[in-house]
C-alpha cells in the first residue's frame, strides 16, 4: 500500500493514527534540530515533522522530490487555520524517496514566479499548481454534472467521427493526408454539424456530445485551434423548445456547481442588441447603452457630426469629475488603430447643472442640456459621443463601453448576466470575396417571413438562429436547420455554391433529406468558456490540461513539427523545402 491517506484528509480526530502519505515536498524548512517539510499532492497539504533523530534523514530533501513517509499523527503546537489539515501534523518515522527531483524552473505554488511560456514548456509542473487543479476539478464536475442533466431528459451521447470533410463554420479546416488515397485529405471536424443532423435524419431525436472541435483561425483568449464544445440536436423541436432546454440546464449547472439561482434568461434580437450595444453580445451586467443624438447634435455647424451618419452617445455615471488626463487617456484609446475612431467629444455635466464640453465653440449650454436630456444624463455624470458611419461607429463605442466598464469595476466575474440573443441575420456581405457568407453556418433555416427578400435583399433576411450570451462573451450559439433538400439547395445557391458544388460537398445532406428528414435543430456551447466563466475567468487556457499558445504550438512536445521523408512519401506529399 503507497498510502493510508491523501495529504488533505487528515484531522484532529485522527490524533495518534499511524499514516503512510506519498506526495510532493512544497518546501522544506530545516530549524537545526528539526525540520518541517509539507507534503502536496491534489488533496492538499500535510506537514511533516522530523524530530531531532529524524531531522538528518530530511536533510537532503529538495523541492518537488516524490517521497513516502510512515509516521503518527499528532495535534500542531501552533495551528495554521488557513488550511483544512492545520491543526495537525505528522511525525515522521521512516522516509522513503520514491523519485528525486531537479529544481523546477519556477514555483509551483499558487501565485509563480514562471512567465507564460515557461509554464507551458513544463505543463506538467503548472498543473500541479492548487489554481491549475481546482479549474481542471470544475472542468470534470462541470461535465458529469451536464452529462447527468441530458441524459435526465432523455438525450443519448452518440461519437461522431473526427477524419470527415470538410463542415464550413468559418474558419480553415485542418487537413489529414488520406495514405490509402492517394492526394486526398480528410478534414478534421469544426464541428460535428452534419453527423448530427443526420442523425436526426436517423431517429435519435435527442442528441449530445462534450466533443473537441478544430478550427483553423486566428487565436485569441477565448480561443483555441482545438476546444470542446457541448454539441446538442433535437428533433421535432422549435426555437422556443432549445432555448428552454438549454436554459434549464444552464439554470442546473448554475444550482449544482455554484449554488446560484438564475432568474429567467432575458432576450433581446439582434437588430436591439446592435442598436443598444453595438455588439451581438452585449455584456448586461451594466447599462450605458447607446443613445442616438442626430437631432441635437446636428446643424449647429460642427462639420463632423453634421456629415455623420449616426452621433452616439454613452453616459458615465458620475465620472464628470474625470481630469484632463483621464479624458485625454479616452481620447487615446478610442484612437488606438484597434479601435480607429477619429476623436471622441465629451461632456461633463457639472453637479452644478452647468456644461463643460470639448465642443464649446460649436454647442452653448442650452444644446448640451438637450443632449443630456436626450442620454437621460443627471448632474455629474460624463457624456461621450463618437459620430460616423453607423456600423462603424457602433463597433468602436462598443469597444469604449466595454472598455469603461472595466474602468469603473462593472465587470464583476461573480456576477453572472446570461442572454439570449435571436433573430440573427442569415447571411453577411463579405468585402474580400465579395459575396454573402452564412452568419451561422449554410444549414441554418431562414425566417419563413423574410424568404421573399432572398433575392431582393439579401442581407435583411433574418434567420432562426440563437446565441447564448454570458457576461459578453459568447458562450454558445444554435438555430432551427434547414430540412428539406429544395431549401437547402437554394440557400446553397444564395452563398455563390453551383449545382455541382453543392452536390459534390453538401450531396450527402441533401440526399438524406429526401428520406424524411424530422423538423429539427440544436445548439452547441463552448465548453471551455463554459468552464471559464464558471472560474471566473476570461481566458480559457488554463482550463485546458494541455493548451496550445497564441501561435497554435503546444510547446511542451514541440507541435507542429517537421515529419520524415519516408513519412511524406508516403502520404504523397512533396517534399520540396517551403
Ligand atoms: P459555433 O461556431 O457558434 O456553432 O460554436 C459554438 C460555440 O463554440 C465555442 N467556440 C470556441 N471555443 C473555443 N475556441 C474556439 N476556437 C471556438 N470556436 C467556437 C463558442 C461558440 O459559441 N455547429 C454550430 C452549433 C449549432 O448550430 O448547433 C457551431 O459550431 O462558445
Amino acid at each position: 500500500m503507497y498510502r493510508s491517506h491523501t495529504n488533505g484528509e487528515l484531522r484532529l480526530k485522527n490524533v495518534n493514527t499511524e499514516v503512510t502519505l506519498c506526495g510532493w515536498v512544497q518546501k522544506s524548512r530545516d530549524l537545526g534540530a528539526m525540520t518541517f517539510v509539507d507534503l502536496r499532492d491534489r488533496y492538499g497539504i500535510t506537514q511533516l515533522v522530523f524530530g531531532e533523530n529524524q531531522s538528518e534523514m530530511a536533510k537532503d530533501l529538495g523541492r518537488e522530490d516524490v517521497i513516502q513517509i510512515k509516521g503518527t499523527v499528532i495535534e500542531r503546537e501552533s495551528k495554521n487555520k488557513k488550511i483544512p489539515t492545520g491543526e495537525i501534523e505528522i511525525t515522521v518515522t521512516e522516509l522513503t524517496v520514491l523519485n528525486k527531483s531537479k529544481t523546477p524552473p519556477f514555483t509551483i505554488e499558487d501565485e509563480t514566479d514562471g512567465g507564460e511560456e515557461l509554464r507551458m514548456q513544463y505543463r506538467y509542473l503548472d498543473l500541479r499548481r492548487k489554481p491549475l487543479q481546482e479549474n481542471l476539478k470544475l472542468r470534470h464536475k462541470l461535465s458529469i454534472e451536464i452529462r447527468k442533466y441530458l441524459d435526465s431528459i432523455d438525450f443519448f451521447e452518440i461519437e461522431t467521427p473526427y477524419l470527415i470533410k470538410s463542415t464550413p463554420e468559418g474558419a480553415r479546416d485542418f487537413v489529414v493526408p488520406s495514405r490509402m488515397n492517394p492526394n486526398q485529405f480528410y478534414a478534421l471536424p469544426q464541428s460535428p454539424q452534419t453527423f448530427k443532423q443526420l442523425l436526426m435524419v436517423g431517429g435519435f431525436d435527442k442528441y449530445y456530445q462534450i466533443v473537441r472541435c478544430f478550427r483553423d483561425e486566428d487565436l485569441r483568449a477565448d480561443r483555441q485551434p482545438e476546444f470542446t464544445q457541448i454539441d446538442c440536436e433535437m428533433a421535432f423541436v422549435d426555437q422556443e423548445d432549445i432555448l428552454n432546454t438549454f436554459e434549464g440546464m444552464m439554470d442546473y449547472l448554475f444550482k449544482k456547481v455554484k449554488g446560484i439561482t438564475l432568474d429567467k434568461f432575458p432576450r433581446m434580437d439582434y437588430a436591439t442588441a446592435m442598436e443598444q450595444y453595438g455588439s451581438d453580445k452585449p455584456d448586461i451586467r451594466f447599462g450605458m447603452t447607446f443613445n442616438y443624438i442626430n437631432d441635437v447634435a446636428q446643424n449647429k455647424g460642427f462639420q463632423i457630426f453634421d456629415d455623420a451618419e449616426a452621433v452616439i452617445a454613452i453616459v458615465a455615471e458620475d465620472c464628470s469629475t474625470y481630469t484632463r488626463k483621464e479624458l485625454d487617456k479616452l481620447v487615446d484609446f478610442v484612437k488606438r488603430p484597434q479601435v480607429g475612431a477619429k476623436g471622441l467629444i465629451y461632456v461633463k455635466c457639472n453637479e452644478d447643472g452647468t456644461f463643460k464640453s470639448s465642443a464649446d465653440k460649436f454647442y452653448n449650454q442650452e444644446d448640451l442640456k438637450a443632449w443630456a436630456d436626450k442620454c437621460n444624463a443627471k448632474a455629474g455624470d460624463l457624456i461621450l459621443v463618437l459620430s460616423g458611419d453607423k456600423a462603424t461607429i457602433q463597433n468602436q463605442m462598443n469597444v469604449l463601453r466595454l472598455h469603461l466598464g472595466n474602468e469603473l469595476g462593472l465587470r464583476n466575474p461573480n456576477k453572472y448576466a446570461p442572454l439570449w440573443v435571436y433573430d440573427f441575420p442569415l447571411l453577411e456581405w463579405d468585402e474580400d470575396s465579395k459575396r454573402y457568407h452564412a452568419m451561422h453556418h449554410p444549414f441554418t433555416s431562414p425566417k419563413k417571413e423574410d424568404m421573399h427578400l432572398l433575392d431582393s435583399a439579401p442581407g435583411e433576411v433574418r434567420a432562426n438562429a440563437y446565441d447564448l450570451v454570458m457576461n459578453g462573451t459568447e458562450t454558445g450559439g444554435g438555430s432551427i436547420r434547414i430540412h428539406d433538400k429544395a431549401t437547402q439547395a437554394l440557400m446553397l445557391k444564395h452563398l455563390g455554391f453551383s449545382e455541382e458544388e453543392a452536390n459534390a460537398q453538401f450531396g450527402f445532406l441533401m440526399d438524406a433529406f429526401e428520406y424524411g428528414a424530422p423538423p429539427h435543430g440544436g445548439i452547441a456551447l463552448g465548453f471551455d468558456r463554459l468552464c471559464a466563466l464558471f472560474g471566473g475567468q476570461e481566458t480559457i487556457r488554463d482550463f485546458v490540461a494541455f493548451p496550445k499558445n497564441n501561435s497554435g504550438r503546444d510547446v511542451m512536445i514541440d507541435s507542429p513539427s517537421p515529419i520524415s521523408k519516408e513519412q511524406l512519401d508516403e502520404l504523397y506529399l512533396d517534399t520540396k523545402p517551403a
